[in-house]
């Protein structure tokens, strides 16, 4: 096998990185533990109803970014789509984010932009002083009533932790739109891929130069793609987990994972939108997906749908590590990790991508800092001396 690149990791940074190499001559090998290219954002017909349903959560692409969306739509068309989400508060359907629509049916009200801004003022009045917790700085953000219907639940479930025991800074701000304009992005440009993420994802890998070694672990030795027979030798891209990497040196980095339950509903419709959320915490889970609302446009069976329930929780060994929990310990861990990721450069390998920082990335976000890679870092890594 020869190969004047690796990439660990075919998600959207390691299949730019790979792509944008290729693209300049080099020979690129991706080594994907998975089953399937393409990382997080695959999406895949649902065996029973054919409806496109996303096997790792909802992935919506978005971006304000005009290079990085010049690239997506060198390898995929995108539709209309614009996504919108509701919730459910105890038993009422309200939208989401809090927007002036939602201020006014919950107060019962018909406040202008500007009254209900002084409402939510006033009643985030309430506390002064240092936020001590979660439920401390949100009420300060956006005051207890709104806090307690749409937040404090949802919150909960999510991290499994009541917001009064959670730190302040997990949240920096809790925005309110005074307007009715109940749009979730406020990007520029956003849809979803018009053939589904497969497609594009695939297109990406489809070049000459690129060879994708399906179900092999970069960490596991007994492969000629492996660490321990491509370290030092070649130059590498690694967008698997840091701390497994390190062999967990200094401890093992705190995610959340998500469950899924799937059902096929024998109805056309069940519950008009795609993602419908349940703020209260006697509903165990987060929200319920509806993955046909996804593609409008397209042909599905009206007498049966697909739904998939969400179940938040903290990632255990073997779960797939979704959101990272970022604790202090967390935090310091981290910075002990990259000192061990600066000293790995001189072996040719660089880290990148969501598991590889150990940070949240949108899509577009780990297309843009892969693009910044390729700019800024491909040739010195390529270059980083002894290395073939
Ligand atoms: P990604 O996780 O996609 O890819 C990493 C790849 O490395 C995986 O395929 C993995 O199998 C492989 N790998 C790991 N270790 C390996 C090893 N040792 N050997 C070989 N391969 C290995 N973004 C957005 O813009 N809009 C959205 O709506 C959403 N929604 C969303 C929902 C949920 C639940 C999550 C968790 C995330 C999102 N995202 C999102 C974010 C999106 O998933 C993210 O931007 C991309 O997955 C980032 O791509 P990466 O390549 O960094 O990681």
């Amino acid at each position: 096998m020869r190969a004047d690149l690796v990439v660990v990791g075919s998600g959207l940074f390691g299949l730019t990185v790979a792509e944008q190499a290729a693209a300049r001559g080099l020979d690129v090998a991706i080594v994907e533990r998975r089953n399937h290219l393409g990382g997080n954002a695959w999406s895949e017909p649902d065996p029973d109803t054919g409806i496109e349903v996303h096997r790792y959560g909802a992935h919506l692409f978005h971006t304000s970014n005009e290079r990085v969306w010049e690239y997506v739509n060198r390898f995929t068309g995108f539709t209309d789509y614009r996504h919108r989400v509701w919730t459910v508060h105890h038993g009422e359907v309200f939208p989401m984010p809090i927007n002036l629509g939602t201020v006014n049916q919950f107060f019962r009200a018909n406040h202008g932009p500007q009254a209900a801004r002084d409402l939510v003022a006033a009643q985030a009045a309430e506390l002064t002083g240092e936020p001590k917790n979660l439920e401390e700085k949100a009420i300060s953000l956006i005051g207890r009533p709104l806090y307690e219907a749409f937040v404090r639940g949802y919150t909960a479930k999510q991290w499994q932790t009541d917001p009064t025991d959670l730190p302040a800074e997990v949240i920096s701000r809790l925005p309110v739109r005074y307007t009715y304009d109940n749009r979730y992005f406020n990007d520029r440009f956003e849809g979803l891929p018009t053939d589904g993420y497969a497609a594009w994802l695939t297109r990406m890998a489809d070049h000459p130069r690129i060879t994708v070694e399906l179900e092999t672990d970069f960490l596991a030795d007994g492969h000629e793609l492996s660490r321990e027979s491509v370290r030092g030798q070649v130059p590498v891209v690694y967008t698997g987990p840091i701390d497994r990497y390190f062999g967990d040196a200094h401890g093992a980095l705190g995610w959340r994972t998500l469950d899924f339950e799937r059902e096929v509903v024998a109805t056309g419709d069940f519950q008009g939108a795609p993602v419908m959320n349940y703020a209260d915490d006697d509903v165990p889970f987060t929200r319920i997906l509806e993955f046909r609302h996804f593609h409008p446009e397209r042909a599905y069976p009206d007498d049966k749908t697909v739904i998939v329930r969400e179940f938040s929780r903290f990632a255990e060994a073997g779960d797939e590590p979704y959101y990272p929990v970022n604790t202090p310990d967390d935090r310091e861990r981290l910075l002990a990790y990259r000192e061990l990721v600066e000293q790995e450069r001189s072996q040719g390998v660089a880290f990148g991508g969501r598991l590889g920082t150990y940070q949240y990335l949108d899509m577009h976000m780990a297309i843009a800092s892969a693009l910044r890679l390729v700019d800024n870092d491909l040739d010195a890594l390529i270059g980083v001396r002894g290395l073939s």
